[in-house]
This record gives C-alpha cells, sequence and structure tokens, in this order.
C-alpha cells in the first residue's frame, strides 16, 4: 500500500528503529529493493530527487513504484528528495508521491520558514507528509552544492520555533553526515555529533528526525569497483555502529543513496571483468539488481532495525 509517512514514523520512533530511505532512478533499483523489502517484511520509502525525476520521468517513476506495490505488499512511502521550490513540491504532491522534502536550508532561517510552511499547507491538503531540513549537509545536493566550508551543524535552539511554525512531520538535522562517497577525509576517525541529536530530541519529544548522507560507503564494494579496473580512491562513510545508535534515538529515516550507486557499479564491473564478450543489459543488470537487494537487505536487518516492522 502506497502510504505517508505518519504512521511509519509513529512507530519508528515507538518501536527504536528507523526505515530506510533509497533513491530510485530505474526499474532494476525499484525491483532490488522492493524485493529486498518483501523478503524482510520491512517498510520502505522509495525517493526520487527532481535529478531522477529528469532522468527518468516522474510518470515513469511513478508506474513503476505502483508496479512494484501490486507485486510485493508493503507499506511504501513515494517520497520528493530534495525539493527546493514550491512548484516541484506541488507537482509531486498532484503526481502521486505521498511525502515531499522542502528543503530550504540554504536560505536563510526565515526564508526556509516561510518556503517550508507554504509547501505544508499545500501537503496536507493533499494527505501527503513533509520533511523540511535545518543545517546544512557538506557534499552534493540536487540544486545545491554544499562545500565543507558552508556545511554546519543544526543549532538545537531552533529547532522547536521551526517545527511549530512549519508544521512540518519530520526534520533533517545536520550532525556531521554529509552526501556522496567522500564523507572524510583518508585518516580521519568518522564522528557524529551525537549531542546535538540528543538536545534536538529532547526538544521535540516523539518528533521524527531525518538522517541524511547516511550511506556507510562499503569498504567491499570499493574494493571490489578498484579490483575490476575502477581508481575510486580510498572512500569513507558513515559506521553501521552509528547508523544504529542513531536508529535507536530519535532518527526514523535513514538516507542511502551512494551505497545503492556502489553496489551496481560493482556488481557491472565484475561483470563486463570477468565476461568480456557479453553485450546483453540484462546479463549485467540482473548481478546489479541482486547486489542492490542484498544491500538492501543487509541495511534492513543489521543497520535499521526494521525486520519484521511491515
Ligand atoms: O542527496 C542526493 C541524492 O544522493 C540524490 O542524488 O541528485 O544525483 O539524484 P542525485
Ligand atoms: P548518501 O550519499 O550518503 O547515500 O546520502 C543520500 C541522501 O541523503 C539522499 O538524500
Ligand atoms: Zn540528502
Amino acid at each position: 500500500m502506497l502510504v505517508n509517512t505518519k504512521e511509519m514514523f509513529k512507530q519508528a520512533y515507538d518501536g527504536g528503529y528507523a526505515v530506510g530511505a533509497f533513491n530510485v532512478n530505474n526499474m532494476e533499483i525499484i525491483q532490488g529493493i522492493t524485493t529486498a523489502g518483501a523478503k524482510r517484511r520491512a517498510p520502505l520509502i522509495l525517493q526520487v530527487s527532481s535529478g531522477a525525476r529528469k532522468y527518468a520521468n516522474h510518470e515513469y517513476l511513478v508506474k513503476l513504484v505502483e508496479a512494484a506495490l501490486e507485486i510485493n505488499d508493503l507499506p511504501i512511502a513515494l517520497h520528493l528528495d530534495h525539493g527546493d521550490t514550491f512548484e516541484l513540491c506541488k507537482s509531486c504532491v498532484d503526481g502521486g508521491f505521498t511525502s515531499v522534502m522542502i528543503d530550504g536550508s540554504h536560505h536563510s532561517y526565515e526564508d526556509n520558514v516561510k518556503l517550508t510552511r507554504q509547501v505544508v499547507e499545500y501537503a496536507h491538503d493533499h494527505g501527503v507528509t513533509v520533511e523540511g531540513e535545518l543545517g546544512r549537509l557538506a557534499g552534493i545536493e540536487d540544486a545545491v552544492n554544499v562545500s565543507a566550508q558552508d556545511a554546519s551543524y543544526t543549532n538545537p535552539a531552533e529547532v522547536q520555533d521551526f517545527v511549530e511554525r512549519t508544521g512540518v512531520d519530520s526534520l533533517a538535522i545536520a550532525i556531521g553526515t554529509s552526501h556522496g562517497a567522500y564523507k572524510f577525509k583518508p585518516g580521519q576517525t568518522p564522528q557524529l555529533r551525537f549531542d546535538i541529536l540528543e538536545e534536538v530530541s529532547k526538544r521535540l519529544p516523539g518528533f521524527p528526525i531525518v538522517l541524511h548522507g547516511a550511506s556507510s560507503v562499503i569498504p567491499e564494494y570499493v574494493k571490489m569497483i578498484n579490483q575490476y579496473g575502477g581508481e575510486m580512491p580510498d572512500a569513507i562513510g558513515i559506521p553501521e555502529d552509528m547508523l544504529r545508535q542513531a536508529a535507536g534515538m530519535a532518527v526514523c529515516k535513514i538516507n542511502i543513496d551512494s551505497d545503492l550507486r556502489l553496489a551496481m557499479t560493482a556488481a557491472i564491473r565484475k561483470h563486463f571483468a570477468e565476461n568480456p564478450t557479453h553485450f546483453d543489459p540484462r546479463q549485467y543488470l540482473s548481478p546489479a539488481r541482486a547486489l542492490i537487494q542484498e544491500l538492501v537487505e543487509h541495511k534492513i536487518t543489521k543497520v535499521l532495525g526494521c525486520e519484521n516492522k511491515a
């Protein structure tokens, strides 16, 4: 069933687990994720960035998700990732999404409140839930490239006012995660500001928090990519024990895109290295889809804690 995130997050908060929000761009990715969710009986969020929408077309992605729902009986939210304008959010609400993010984190605080409030009013009238963002992550977001110098942690003193004035259903915060495969410098020990998360949840009791940039950049995939002809520099992601800790706290949604990209690329590189004469896309997309399924099952069972919660 296509659902919004309201009940999903309430159960995740009360149950001390998080729901995985996986970025989707094509049929094989949607199949790999939803087959994993069905096998592990886990609720899922399938999220679409504006880049994904440009690549695959809104209608294709909605229909693919609808097809996945006909095959797998699961609670799935179809979510806009990093919406940057009211118009984009409105178009996703009108076009069948059940959840949207309005990312006003690059605006001034007051402009962020204003824009987010506008999206909430429209979305709530249509039964769609809204995620807002306070604080800035380093890394590449859809329309916005936030450099490490411009990144800033969420200020816990602002969260209560922001949530009250905007009416958002969940809030993405910046505690040291970042987008992409290069989250920390080589040799650096990954650290997250759990004190900020703790302080935010004290000020917003029972309120769902979202972590963006939460891929672990699974070393096995980076190794596989380089073993089969890739040239990725050392890449460090968010350690799994930190994500488990966050999932047991107020974090109800954990965003994962880079790990899916790495899995897909690793599987395809391996396939071509071992089968250099192949040219049928089904031959190399099958192992890619299978590795995505394996990755998502791993996240559900070992990181998010949402197995058997569907
Ligand atoms: O946060 C960004 C997501 O990883 C989506 O990336 O804009 O390249 O689709 P994308
Ligand atoms: P990663 O790049 O860590 O997978 O983060 C994805 C994300 O936050 C999508 O919004
Ligand atoms: Zn993000």
